[in-house]
């Protein structure tokens, strides 16, 4: 298709990836921000966010022109054909989505838009926002058009460019067709919907997800209790193909910026049309459960009572490969080893200054020191390749929590050190270290 004049409103995560992403496929592409230094700092190539691939197409969209940073919405949408919305829908009082963003930048654009521009939302609304916006800004000639993204941090670049779909919905159906064509570069299938299936699947698809993980986390109690391995369950699950070999992980609980949020926000519009939710509402307490399960394991770890032990605290970021700690389970199970009366000592590769109710260091040695336990909380691959002899050494107690089941247990062992995962067997320290 010919190039399109592109505004994107926002430059967060989903912002900046989608401004750089559609300018790397010909588009010309101004992003608009409110935040006039980061403005100056993208315009200059500065790219703060911890995504790999981002700053290079940064770089390329700026270097052929394709790529702008602008203060200021108005001016940017004049010329426009399409302008994407991907402002923060933060979860809101009670849980429902926080919609203010959304609606000034519609107020502030809403009567300057070309006749004709497509107005799309990028940022994840509950169902029933396109037409809430269609009526804001008071239109028959502008179409307002849901395309939600399904980018995961970490891997938000490699995710647009080679999405498994792309969903365009609309009730003015010539323009969502219209939006599916400006990814005609990549091939992916384009859904085609009505504004309110297309708002639907996005929280549908994340939802879905956060039941996964609820599911095997719940396996994962039931594989220990019944003294079977989550590892070797989850390999014969994952090779039936209705239920396919990923997100099958336990871990110390889901979380990150969408998960939690987007569960919630499911729940409230559930409520809102008279359906109670409970699968959701079950899966959003098994998580809350299965943290409290992690930090019983610590606690047991270090003799029952968390009151004045040491732990050594490895990753707090939600997942590896981002330094995001927005409703990370890390986060979330470390204040309770605080509010119990632990002193932590953390690590983590991409986080540095202060976290309240622990001590953040820059290396994970010194997380072993003197600390009674060690815990796993974040799947960084580095954490597998310590020098668990010298992690021995320098620690008190002979305890190693590996909540991501990321460890080599045999290594762990070798090393004079216990391990124990999540749903998987015990091993033992052959060696008492002193
Ligand atoms: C998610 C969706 O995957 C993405 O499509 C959507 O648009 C945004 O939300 P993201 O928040 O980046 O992406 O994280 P994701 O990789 O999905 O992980 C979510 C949480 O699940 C993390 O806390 C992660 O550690 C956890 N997880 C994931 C597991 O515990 N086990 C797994 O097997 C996979």
């Amino acid at each position: 298709m010919t190039p399109a004049r592109i505004v994107v409103v926002g430059t967060g995560y989903v912002g900046l990836t989608t401004g750089a992403c559609l300018a790397s496929l010909g588009h010309n592409v101004t992003c608009v921000d409110v935040d006039r230094a980061k403005v100056s700092r993208l315009s200059a190539g500065r790219v703060d966010i911890l995504e790999p691939g981002l700053a290079d197409l940064v770089h390329r969209g700026l270097a052929t022109g394709r790529l702008r940073f602008v203060v200021g919405a108005r001016d940017a949408v004049r010329d426009a054909q399409a302008v994407f919305l991907c402002v923060p829908t933060p979860m809101g009082a009670g849980g429902s989505a926080d919609l203010r963003a959304v609606e000034v930048v519609t107020a502030e654009i809403g009567d300057v838009l070309p006749a004709g521009c497509a107005l799309v939302t990028k940022s994840t609304v509950p169902v029933g926002t396109s037409k809430r916006i269609q009526a804001m800004v008071g239109r028959t000639d502008v179409p307002v058009v849901s395309n939600p993204e399904f980018l995961r941090e970490g891997t938000a670049v490699a995710d647009f460019l080679g999405p498994d779909r792309i969903v365009v919905g609309s009730d003015d159906l010539a323009a969502a067709r219209w939006v599916g064509e400006l990814y005609a570069e990549l091939d992916a299938p384009v859904v085609v919907a009505d504004a309110a299936s297309a708002e639907l699947v996005k929280y549908a698809a994340n939802c879905y997800l956060a039941l996964k993980l609820s599911y095997v986390n719940s396996i994962a109690e039931l594989c220990e209790r019944l003294g079977a391995d989550i590892a070797l369950v989850t390999e014969g699950m994952g090779y039936d193909r209705r239920i396919g070999r990923t997100f099958l992980k336990p871990g110390p609980g889901w979380g990150g910026s969408c998960l939690p949020k987007d569960t919630s926000a499911l729940v409230k519009v559930a409520e809102s049309v008279n359906y109670d939710f409970t699968m959701l509402t079950s899966a959003i307490n098994e998580n809350i459960a299965q943290r409290d399960r992690i930090v019983a394991k610590i606690a047991g770890a270090v003799g029952g009572t968390l009151a004045g032990a040491r732990i050594g605290v490895l990753g707090l970021a939600f997942k590896a490969g981002t330094n995001d700690l927005r409703d990370s389970p890390a986060l979330a199970v470390s204040s309770v080893l605080c509010a119990l009366g632990a002193e932590l000592i953390a690590y983590d590769p991409a986080v540095d200054g202060e976290i309240a109710g622990m001590t953040v260091v820059d290396d994970a040695y010194q997380v072993a020191k003197d600390a009674d336990a060690v815990v796993v909380l974040t799947e960084w691959a580095e954490f597998k390749h310590l020098d668990w002899a010298a992690m021995a050494e320098l620690m008190d107690g002979i305890d190693v929590v590996d909540t991501r089941n990321l460890l080599d247990p045999r290594v762990i062992v070798d090393a004079g050190l216990s391990w124990q995962g999540v749903g998987r067997p015990r091993a033992a320290a052959r060696i008492k270290v002193s």
